[in-house]
Protein backbone atom coordinates (compact mmCIF):
# COMPACT_ATOMS: atom_id res chain seq x y z
CA UNK A 1 0.00 0.00 0.00
CA UNK A 2 1.25 3.53 -0.81
CA UNK A 3 1.57 5.59 2.19
CA UNK A 4 -0.64 8.16 2.28
CA UNK A 5 0.92 11.98 1.86
CA UNK A 6 0.18 15.10 3.28
CA UNK A 7 -0.63 17.69 1.26
CA UNK A 8 -1.62 21.18 0.92
CA UNK A 9 -5.07 21.43 -0.61
CA UNK A 10 -5.71 25.37 -0.44
CA UNK A 11 -3.57 28.58 0.06
CA UNK A 12 -4.69 32.48 1.27
CA UNK A 13 -3.23 35.43 2.10
CA UNK A 14 -3.76 39.07 3.06
CA UNK A 15 -1.60 42.05 3.10
CA UNK A 16 -3.50 45.24 5.12
CA UNK A 17 -4.00 48.23 2.54
CA UNK A 18 -1.48 51.01 3.79
CA UNK A 19 1.41 51.36 1.64
CA UNK A 20 4.71 52.56 3.53
CA UNK A 21 7.27 53.57 0.78
CA UNK A 22 10.94 54.20 1.28
CA UNK A 23 9.86 57.97 0.67
CA UNK A 24 7.95 57.75 4.05
CA UNK A 25 10.42 56.33 5.51
CA UNK A 26 12.82 58.89 4.72
CA UNK A 27 11.16 61.35 6.30
CA UNK A 28 11.15 59.62 9.41
CA UNK A 29 14.67 58.53 10.15
CA UNK A 30 17.97 59.16 8.66
CA UNK A 31 17.93 57.37 5.36
CA UNK A 32 17.41 57.16 1.43
CA UNK A 33 15.37 55.12 -1.11
CA UNK A 34 19.14 54.66 -2.18
CA UNK A 35 20.52 52.88 0.45
CA UNK A 36 17.09 50.38 1.11
CA UNK A 37 16.98 49.06 -2.30
CA UNK A 38 20.88 48.50 -2.86
CA UNK A 39 20.86 46.98 0.92
CA UNK A 40 18.15 45.19 1.24
CA UNK A 41 16.26 45.49 -2.14
CA UNK A 42 12.56 46.56 -0.48
CA UNK A 43 10.76 49.38 -1.98
CA UNK A 44 7.24 49.25 0.17
CA UNK A 45 5.72 47.58 2.77
CA UNK A 46 1.94 46.97 3.82
CA UNK A 47 1.27 48.35 7.87
CA UNK A 48 -2.36 47.27 9.77
CA UNK A 49 -4.70 49.52 10.89
CA UNK A 50 -4.49 51.01 14.81
CA UNK A 51 -7.82 48.26 15.04
CA UNK A 52 -6.60 45.57 12.54
CA UNK A 53 -4.81 42.89 14.81
CA UNK A 54 -2.67 39.45 14.15
CA UNK A 55 -5.62 37.79 14.61
CA UNK A 56 -7.82 39.68 12.12
CA UNK A 57 -5.02 39.42 8.94
CA UNK A 58 -4.92 35.52 10.09
CA UNK A 59 -8.44 35.08 9.89
CA UNK A 60 -8.79 36.73 6.51
CA UNK A 61 -5.74 34.50 4.89
CA UNK A 62 -7.72 31.85 6.52
CA UNK A 63 -10.80 32.35 5.02
CA UNK A 64 -9.35 32.26 1.12
CA UNK A 65 -7.33 29.06 2.12
CA UNK A 66 -10.31 27.18 3.59
CA UNK A 67 -12.25 28.44 0.32
CA UNK A 68 -9.59 27.74 -1.61
CA UNK A 69 -9.37 24.27 0.02
CA UNK A 70 -13.45 23.48 -0.79
CA UNK A 71 -13.77 22.71 3.47
CA UNK A 72 -16.22 23.98 6.20
CA UNK A 73 -14.43 25.63 8.99
CA UNK A 74 -16.14 22.72 11.28
CA UNK A 75 -14.13 19.92 8.76
CA UNK A 76 -10.84 21.46 10.89
CA UNK A 77 -9.65 19.53 13.13
CA UNK A 78 -6.69 21.49 14.33
CA UNK A 79 -5.80 25.45 14.27
CA UNK A 80 -1.66 26.36 14.30
CA UNK A 81 -0.94 29.50 14.06
CA UNK A 82 2.99 30.76 13.67
CA UNK A 83 3.67 33.93 15.04
CA UNK A 84 5.87 36.18 16.89
CA UNK A 85 3.21 39.44 17.60
CA UNK A 86 -0.02 37.12 18.96
CA UNK A 87 -2.72 39.53 19.83
CA UNK A 88 -1.89 38.93 23.50
CA UNK A 89 0.86 36.38 25.71
CA UNK A 90 -1.89 34.38 26.04
CA UNK A 91 -4.62 33.03 24.96
CA UNK A 92 -2.77 31.59 22.02
CA UNK A 93 -4.05 33.64 18.64
CA UNK A 94 -4.89 30.11 17.37
CA UNK A 95 -8.10 30.36 19.44
CA UNK A 96 -9.05 33.39 18.90
CA UNK A 97 -9.33 32.61 14.99
CA UNK A 98 -10.49 29.47 16.53
CA UNK A 99 -13.61 31.42 17.84
CA UNK A 100 -13.73 34.19 14.74
CA UNK A 101 -13.89 31.02 12.07
CA UNK A 102 -16.61 29.20 14.05
CA UNK A 103 -14.06 25.84 13.53
CA UNK A 104 -15.90 24.05 16.08
CA UNK A 105 -13.99 20.63 16.31
CA UNK A 106 -10.47 22.43 16.07
CA UNK A 107 -7.64 21.95 18.84
CA UNK A 108 -5.68 25.04 18.51
CA UNK A 109 -2.03 26.46 19.24
CA UNK A 110 0.20 28.71 18.60
CA UNK A 111 4.26 28.27 17.33
CA UNK A 112 6.90 30.17 18.12
CA UNK A 113 9.54 30.18 15.64
CA UNK A 114 9.74 33.51 13.99
CA UNK A 115 10.50 33.92 10.77
CA UNK A 116 10.77 29.94 10.38
CA UNK A 117 7.40 29.62 11.72
CA UNK A 118 5.41 28.61 8.45
CA UNK A 119 8.05 25.94 7.65
CA UNK A 120 7.82 24.49 11.39
CA UNK A 121 4.02 24.47 11.22
CA UNK A 122 4.62 22.52 7.71
CA UNK A 123 6.58 19.50 9.49
CA UNK A 124 4.01 19.54 12.78
CA UNK A 125 0.93 19.27 9.89
CA UNK A 126 2.51 16.86 8.14
CA UNK A 127 3.67 14.43 10.84
CA UNK A 128 -0.14 14.67 12.03
CA UNK A 129 -1.61 13.97 8.96
CA UNK A 130 0.45 11.36 8.06
CA UNK A 131 -0.26 9.68 11.56
CA UNK A 132 -3.67 9.66 11.22
CA UNK A 133 -3.80 11.85 14.14
CA UNK A 134 -6.37 14.62 12.03
CA UNK A 135 -7.56 14.88 8.58
CA UNK A 136 -7.67 18.70 8.13
CA UNK A 137 -4.82 21.05 9.44
CA UNK A 138 -5.72 25.03 9.26
CA UNK A 139 -2.18 26.65 9.16
CA UNK A 140 -1.94 30.38 9.53
CA UNK A 141 0.93 32.63 9.47
CA UNK A 142 0.29 36.18 10.91
CA UNK A 143 2.10 39.22 11.97
CA UNK A 144 1.56 42.65 13.10
CA UNK A 145 5.65 43.68 13.32
CA UNK A 146 4.49 47.29 13.43
CA UNK A 147 3.37 46.65 16.43
CA UNK A 148 7.08 45.76 17.83
CA UNK A 149 8.67 48.31 15.68
CA UNK A 150 10.93 50.84 16.37
CA UNK A 151 10.10 53.64 14.02
CA UNK A 152 13.04 55.81 15.33
CA UNK A 153 15.71 53.33 14.63
CA UNK A 154 16.79 52.93 11.50
CA UNK A 155 18.64 49.56 11.30
CA UNK A 156 15.26 48.24 11.87
CA UNK A 157 12.11 50.08 10.71
CA UNK A 158 13.01 49.80 6.94
CA UNK A 159 13.02 46.08 7.16
CA UNK A 160 9.37 44.89 8.48
CA UNK A 161 5.66 44.78 7.31
CA UNK A 162 2.91 43.24 8.05
CA UNK A 163 0.65 40.52 6.13
CA UNK A 164 -0.86 36.94 6.53
CA UNK A 165 -0.94 33.89 5.10
CA UNK A 166 -2.73 30.43 5.69
CA UNK A 167 -2.89 26.90 3.80
CA UNK A 168 -5.32 24.01 4.19
CA UNK A 169 -3.07 20.19 4.87
CA UNK A 170 -5.20 17.64 4.10
CA UNK A 171 -4.51 13.70 4.10
CA UNK A 172 -6.43 13.91 0.41
CA UNK A 173 -7.24 15.96 -2.24
CA UNK A 174 -5.38 17.78 -5.18
CA UNK A 175 -2.50 19.73 -4.32
CA UNK A 176 0.86 20.71 -3.34
CA UNK A 177 2.59 17.25 -1.59
CA UNK A 178 4.45 17.83 1.60
CA UNK A 179 7.50 15.73 0.44
CA UNK A 180 9.72 16.43 2.88
CA UNK A 181 10.75 18.94 5.57
CA UNK A 182 14.19 19.57 7.40
CA UNK A 183 14.41 22.20 10.44
CA UNK A 184 17.26 23.48 12.87
CA UNK A 185 17.90 26.32 15.83
CA UNK A 186 20.38 27.28 17.86
CA UNK A 187 19.88 29.19 20.69
CA UNK A 188 23.38 29.54 21.44
CA UNK A 189 23.04 33.26 19.43
CA UNK A 190 19.30 34.06 20.81
CA UNK A 191 20.16 37.43 21.35
CA UNK A 192 21.61 38.86 18.02
CA UNK A 193 17.80 38.75 17.16
CA UNK A 194 15.53 39.38 20.15
CA UNK A 195 12.69 41.52 22.04
CA UNK A 196 14.33 42.02 25.12
CA UNK A 197 11.14 43.07 27.41
CA UNK A 198 7.77 42.23 27.85
CA UNK A 199 8.34 38.37 29.21
CA UNK A 200 9.13 36.85 32.28
CA UNK A 201 12.82 37.71 32.60
CA UNK A 202 11.79 41.57 31.98
CA UNK A 203 8.08 42.50 32.54
CA UNK A 204 7.12 45.39 30.41
CA UNK A 205 7.76 48.46 32.89
CA UNK A 206 8.31 52.17 32.93
CA UNK A 207 12.19 51.37 32.66
CA UNK A 208 11.38 48.90 30.23
CA UNK A 209 9.93 50.80 28.22
CA UNK A 210 12.02 54.12 28.55
CA UNK A 211 15.16 51.76 27.24
CA UNK A 212 13.10 50.65 24.29
CA UNK A 213 13.22 47.04 25.13
CA UNK A 214 9.95 46.00 23.76
CA UNK A 215 11.01 46.29 20.42
CA UNK A 216 13.07 44.48 18.03
CA UNK A 217 16.63 44.60 18.39
CA UNK A 218 18.87 43.00 15.61
CA UNK A 219 22.63 42.49 14.87
CA UNK A 220 22.03 42.14 11.36
CA UNK A 221 25.33 41.86 10.01
CA UNK A 222 25.65 38.40 12.14
CA UNK A 223 22.44 37.73 11.67
CA UNK A 224 22.99 38.05 7.69
CA UNK A 225 25.85 35.74 7.75
CA UNK A 226 23.90 32.92 9.95
CA UNK A 227 20.80 33.30 7.30
CA UNK A 228 22.60 32.03 4.51
CA UNK A 229 24.74 29.44 6.07
CA UNK A 230 21.56 27.39 7.28
CA UNK A 231 19.28 28.00 4.88
CA UNK A 232 21.80 26.67 2.39
CA UNK A 233 22.36 23.53 4.37
CA UNK A 234 18.51 23.14 5.72
CA UNK A 235 17.62 23.48 1.65
CA UNK A 236 20.75 20.66 0.77
CA UNK A 237 19.20 18.47 3.43
CA UNK A 238 15.65 18.73 2.42
CA UNK A 239 16.45 18.10 -1.37
CA UNK A 240 18.63 15.09 -0.76
CA UNK A 241 16.22 13.76 1.63
CA UNK A 242 13.33 14.17 -1.09
CA UNK A 243 15.83 12.36 -3.81
CA UNK A 244 15.63 15.23 -5.62
CA UNK A 245 18.71 17.53 -7.38
CA UNK A 246 19.09 21.13 -7.16
CA UNK A 247 18.11 21.78 -11.50
CA UNK A 248 14.55 20.03 -10.36
CA UNK A 249 13.74 22.84 -8.82
CA UNK A 250 10.93 24.56 -10.56
CA UNK A 251 10.31 27.83 -8.00
CA UNK A 252 12.88 28.60 -5.32
CA UNK A 253 11.06 30.65 -2.27
CA UNK A 254 13.34 31.60 0.17
CA UNK A 255 12.73 33.72 3.05
CA UNK A 256 12.60 37.65 2.15
CA UNK A 257 14.28 39.02 4.62
CA UNK A 258 16.91 41.07 2.01
CA UNK A 259 17.46 40.65 -1.74
CA UNK A 260 21.39 40.30 -0.81
CA UNK A 261 20.64 36.91 1.13
CA UNK A 262 18.23 35.58 -1.25
CA UNK A 263 20.52 35.87 -4.52
CA UNK A 264 23.38 34.19 -2.56
CA UNK A 265 21.17 31.44 -1.88
CA UNK A 266 19.75 31.21 -5.25
CA UNK A 267 23.22 31.58 -6.56
CA UNK A 268 24.73 28.26 -4.11
CA UNK A 269 21.90 26.51 -5.87
CA UNK A 270 22.19 27.39 -9.53
CA UNK A 271 18.62 28.36 -9.57
CA UNK A 272 18.37 31.70 -11.99
CA UNK A 273 16.65 34.87 -10.49
CA UNK A 274 13.78 34.05 -12.87
CA UNK A 275 12.87 30.99 -11.29
CA UNK A 276 13.16 33.08 -7.64
CA UNK A 277 9.88 34.02 -6.88
CA UNK A 278 10.25 37.27 -5.25
CA UNK A 279 7.73 39.56 -3.23
CA UNK A 280 10.42 41.48 -1.05
CA UNK A 281 9.66 44.71 -2.96
CA UNK A 282 6.40 45.55 -1.68
CA UNK A 283 6.20 43.79 1.42
CA UNK A 284 9.61 43.88 2.81
CA UNK A 285 9.94 41.09 5.75
CA UNK A 286 6.58 39.92 7.34
CA UNK A 287 8.47 37.50 9.21
CA UNK A 288 6.31 33.80 9.59
CA UNK A 289 3.74 35.48 6.83
CA UNK A 290 6.29 35.71 4.57
CA UNK A 291 6.78 32.36 2.36
CA UNK A 292 3.26 31.35 2.81
CA UNK A 293 2.31 34.98 1.04
CA UNK A 294 5.00 34.32 -1.39
CA UNK A 295 3.22 30.89 -2.39
CA UNK A 296 -0.32 31.80 -2.79
CA UNK A 297 0.57 34.78 -5.21
CA UNK A 298 2.83 32.08 -6.67
CA UNK A 299 0.10 29.60 -7.53
CA UNK A 300 -2.21 32.18 -8.25
CA UNK A 301 -0.05 33.57 -10.95
CA UNK A 302 1.56 30.69 -12.51
CA UNK A 303 0.67 27.55 -13.91
CA UNK A 304 1.40 24.41 -12.28
CA UNK A 305 1.96 20.92 -13.68
CA UNK A 306 2.00 17.52 -11.64
CA UNK A 307 5.84 17.06 -10.67
CA UNK A 308 6.69 20.36 -10.30
CA UNK A 309 8.71 21.07 -7.73
CA UNK A 310 8.63 24.13 -4.85
CA UNK A 311 11.63 24.91 -2.22
CA UNK A 312 10.85 26.91 0.26
CA UNK A 313 13.18 28.06 3.05
CA UNK A 314 13.24 29.86 5.71
CA UNK A 315 15.81 31.74 8.63
CA UNK A 316 14.27 33.53 11.77
CA UNK A 317 15.48 34.41 15.11
CA UNK A 318 16.16 31.99 17.69
CA UNK A 319 17.97 30.88 15.44
CA UNK A 320 15.61 28.72 13.37
CA UNK A 321 15.20 27.86 9.91
CA UNK A 322 13.82 24.98 8.08
CA UNK A 323 13.23 24.17 4.30
CA UNK A 324 10.52 22.12 2.36
CA UNK A 325 10.26 20.65 -1.09
CA UNK A 326 6.86 20.59 -1.99
CA UNK A 327 5.39 18.56 -5.27
CA UNK A 328 2.77 19.20 -7.53
CA UNK A 329 0.51 16.16 -7.25
CA UNK A 330 -2.10 16.83 -9.78
CA UNK A 331 -2.85 19.66 -11.23
CA UNK A 332 -3.43 22.70 -9.36
CA UNK A 333 -6.40 23.53 -10.70
CA UNK A 334 -4.72 26.30 -13.61
CA UNK A 335 -2.71 23.85 -15.32
CA UNK A 336 -4.85 23.36 -18.78
N1 LIG B 1 19.60 53.81 6.15
C1 LIG B 1 20.85 54.29 6.02
N2 LIG B 1 21.90 53.76 6.67
C2 LIG B 1 21.67 52.71 7.47
C3 LIG B 1 20.39 52.15 7.63
C4 LIG B 1 19.33 52.75 6.94
N3 LIG B 1 18.07 52.30 7.04
N4 LIG B 1 20.48 51.10 8.46
C5 LIG B 1 21.77 50.97 8.81
N5 LIG B 1 22.48 51.96 8.22
C6 LIG B 1 23.92 52.24 8.32
C7 LIG B 1 24.51 51.70 9.60
O1 LIG B 1 24.32 52.61 10.67
C8 LIG B 1 25.97 51.57 9.24
O2 LIG B 1 26.58 52.83 9.31
P1 LIG B 1 28.07 52.96 9.92
O3 LIG B 1 28.94 52.17 8.99
O4 LIG B 1 28.30 54.41 9.89
O5 LIG B 1 27.99 52.36 11.29
C9 LIG B 1 25.90 51.19 7.74
O6 LIG B 1 24.60 51.57 7.29
C10 LIG B 1 26.09 49.73 7.46
O7 LIG B 1 25.29 49.01 8.36
P2 LIG B 1 25.28 47.45 8.38
O8 LIG B 1 24.47 46.95 9.52
O9 LIG B 1 26.67 46.97 8.24
O10 LIG B 1 24.51 47.19 7.00
P3 LIG B 1 24.31 45.84 6.24
O11 LIG B 1 24.84 45.97 4.90
O12 LIG B 1 24.72 44.66 7.07
O13 LIG B 1 22.72 45.78 6.11
C11 LIG B 1 20.81 44.74 7.13
C12 LIG B 1 21.91 45.79 7.28
C13 LIG B 1 19.92 45.14 5.98
C14 LIG B 1 20.00 44.71 8.42
C15 LIG B 1 21.42 43.34 6.86
O14 LIG B 1 22.47 43.13 7.76
C16 LIG B 1 20.45 42.20 6.97
O15 LIG B 1 19.57 42.05 6.14
N6 LIG B 1 20.60 41.30 7.95
C17 LIG B 1 19.82 40.05 8.03
C18 LIG B 1 18.36 40.24 8.39
C19 LIG B 1 17.68 38.89 8.54
O16 LIG B 1 17.94 37.95 7.82
N7 LIG B 1 16.83 38.71 9.54
C20 LIG B 1 16.32 37.38 9.81
C21 LIG B 1 14.93 37.28 9.93
S1 LIG B 1 14.13 38.51 10.91
C22 LIG B 1 13.16 37.72 12.14
O17 LIG B 1 13.27 36.58 12.44
C23 LIG B 1 12.21 38.59 12.89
Amino acid sequence: MIPMQARIIGTGSYLPKRVLTNQDLEKMVETSDEWIVSRTGMKERRIASETEFTSDMGLEAALRAIASAGIKPEEIDLILVATLTPDYVFPSTACLLQAKLKAVNAAALDIQAACSGYIYALSLAKALIESKTYRNILIVASEKLSSIVNYKDRNTCVLFGDGASACVVSASGKGLLIRDVCLGSDGEVAELLILPAGGSRKPADQETVAEKLHYIQMDGKEVFKHAVRRMEMASKLCLERAGLAEDQIKWLIPHQANMRIIEAIAKRFGVPMERVYLTIHKYGNTSASTVGIALDELLNEHKFSTGDNVLLTAFGAGFTWGASVLTCCKEWGNDE
